[in-house]
């Protein structure tokens, strides 16, 4: 890269304590890991955080009908709360909801507004109960990331800026972004947005429903504060005190407004320049069809889409092993890495602003364009390696190249260029499709070319040589996507 690395901190996956993690947290999962890869690879210094949904009014919700059940029915209650935390706190905060909906039940709604502003006043049984919960789903959400490789640089939630909002809103206010109505709520002005990438300025966006301007409240009137109002004490610790270049955020489409009034707040408040914080957005994952154990209220949605995926793949290795030849333990690795890999590269290789089908097949075919074409172009090169041994050094090449090594070269030579301009437009797609690309270029290679059986020593020695690189260049390529290569298949 020209210039010195950035600081580029990936802010995803971010699923909500006490909730489930929906179809929205597992693309954010799949495209923020990708594209810190990408980053990684571009030269600069990614750092990946977990924003997870730690704080808010839904825990004065949740707290207050844990107390109320508590109180009318404890022993029964204890006992489910045993069985399956995270879904009985998922059924009370539903059970909350709909006895609240449509204006039922003022006096528990704001019963349930005290407790959250008590909870960000430090009240010590409430932060206590608060605590349990988070570790709670915590705990839930951890073997999914396991299952899919993910490690996060930080798992820094919405509480992590209780105690930093109240300086930022003070600052923001000071410095006129701000401004305190006469109901005491300070809100951030109707105003235009704009979108960083495009440039493209929206006078709509706040504006109510009847066309006119429309404040955001950054903290209420009773001094309780907002989902944006952390997100602005974190945008700016990342830039104050992470010292980032850039911030990417990895949050579905619904919520564009939010990122154009938190980059508006950055801009004016000189935290980041418009365009160095950006929001990653990205269209629905359908599962249509599909009987989720998650809409009945399991938590964890993610284990089971990986569980159909890989099931997948298992049942795909069984028809091809008609000997049964490949022992259980290994069957079974190899239809993780294949299955994991199809959900992922599913998602990755296809522009992220689309709405995706999810596609279990995926794990099935050996088709152009899948992750599976990849991982068997691999295998490929592989043996050719490992039958072939260490190529020489390359002293000389061969006068005469086929197009396809020719080819070879060149794609592997522009490698460099994919990554930058991918990393550029934050589009895993691209590194998607190069390699496929390239996967295609290297079989045809392979199946026109001698290589361990060429006629002259020095064209073995290259074409050896082609391959080694070809291989790293696939390896490469299937890191930033996730793609798992196995040795055989
Ligand atoms: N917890 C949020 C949700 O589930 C996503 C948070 C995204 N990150 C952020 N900095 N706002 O919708």
């Amino acid at each position: 890269r020209e210039g010195r690395p950035e600081v580029v901190i990936v802010d995803y996956s971010s699923p909500n304590v006490a909730k489930n993690m929906t179809l929205a947290h597992l693309r954010s999962t799949i495209i923020g890991d990708s594209l810190i890869k990408l980053q990684h690879a571009a030269g600069n210094i990614p750092f990946g955080i977990n924003h997870i949904g730690d704080w808010g009014t839904q825990f004065g919700n949740i707290i207050y009908q844990y107390n109320k059940e508590m109180a009318e029915r404890g022993e029964e209650f204890l006992a489910e709360l045993n069985d399956d935390p995270t879904a009985t706190l998922l059924r009370i905060y539903r059970d909350f909801n709909a006895a609240t909906k449509d204006n039922q039940n003022p006096e528990a709604v704001a019963a349930a507004q005290d407790i959250f502003l008590r909870l960000e006043q430090g009240d010590a049984e409430l932060v206590e109960l608060w605590n349990q919960f988070r570790g709670w789903s915590l705990r839930d959400f951890g073997p999914s990331y396991e299952r899919l490789g993910i490690e996060f640089g930080a798992i820094q939630g919405e509480s992590f800026y209780e105690d930093k909002m109240e300086d930022t809103v003070a600052d923001a206010v000071a410095r006129g972004v701000l401004h305190i109505n006469e109901d005491g709520a300070v809100v951030l002005p109707s105003q235009p947005l704009t979108e960083p990438v495009t440039g493209y300025t929206n006078d709509k966006l706040m504006l109510n429903q009847k066309g006119e301007p429309r404040d955001e409240i950054i903290v209420k009137p009773t001094g309780g504060t907002v989902y944006l109002t952390r997100d602005l004490a974190a945008v700016r610790y990342r830039s104050q005190e992470l010292g980032a270049d850039r911030v990417l955020y990895v949050i579905g489409k619904e919520q564009k407004v939010h990122c154009l009034e938190l980059f508006a707040m950055a801009e004016q408040l000189g935290y980041f320049a418009l365009g160095n914080a950006v929001h990653i957005s990205f269209g629905h994952l359908n599962v249509d069809g599909r009987k989720m154990k998650s809409r009945e209220g399991k938590v964890v949605l993610l284990d089971e889409i990986l569980d159909e995926v890989v099931e997948a793949a298992e049942q795909s290795i069984v028809s091809r092993d008609t000997e049964g030849e490949i022992p259980d333990t290994e069957r079974r690795a190899l239809a993780k890495q294949v299955g994991t890999s199809a959900l992922v590269f599913n998602d990755l290789r296809q522009d992220r602003q689309n709405d995706i089908e999810f596609n279990p097949d995926a794990a099935k075919t050996l088709e152009v364009g899948g992750s599976v074409y990849i991982q068997y172009t691999n295998t490929r090169l592989r043996r050719v390696i490992e039958k072939g041994g260490e190529a020489g050094p390359l002293t000389t090449v061969p006068e005469v190249l086929t197009a396809d090594e020719k080819l070879i070269i060149s794609e592997i030579a522009r490698f460099p260029l994919v990554i930058t301009e991918a990393a550029k437009t934050n589009s895993p797609h691209k590194i998607a499709g190069y390699l496929t690309q390239f996967c295609r270029t290297v079989n045809s290679f392979y199946h026109d070319t001698p290589i361990l059986n060429a006629e002259t020593d020095a064209e073995r020695n290259f074409r050896l040589n082609l391959v080694s690189a070809a291989a790293q260049v696939v390896a490469n390529a299937s890191d930033i996507l996730h793609v798992d290569l196995p040795e055989r298949m």
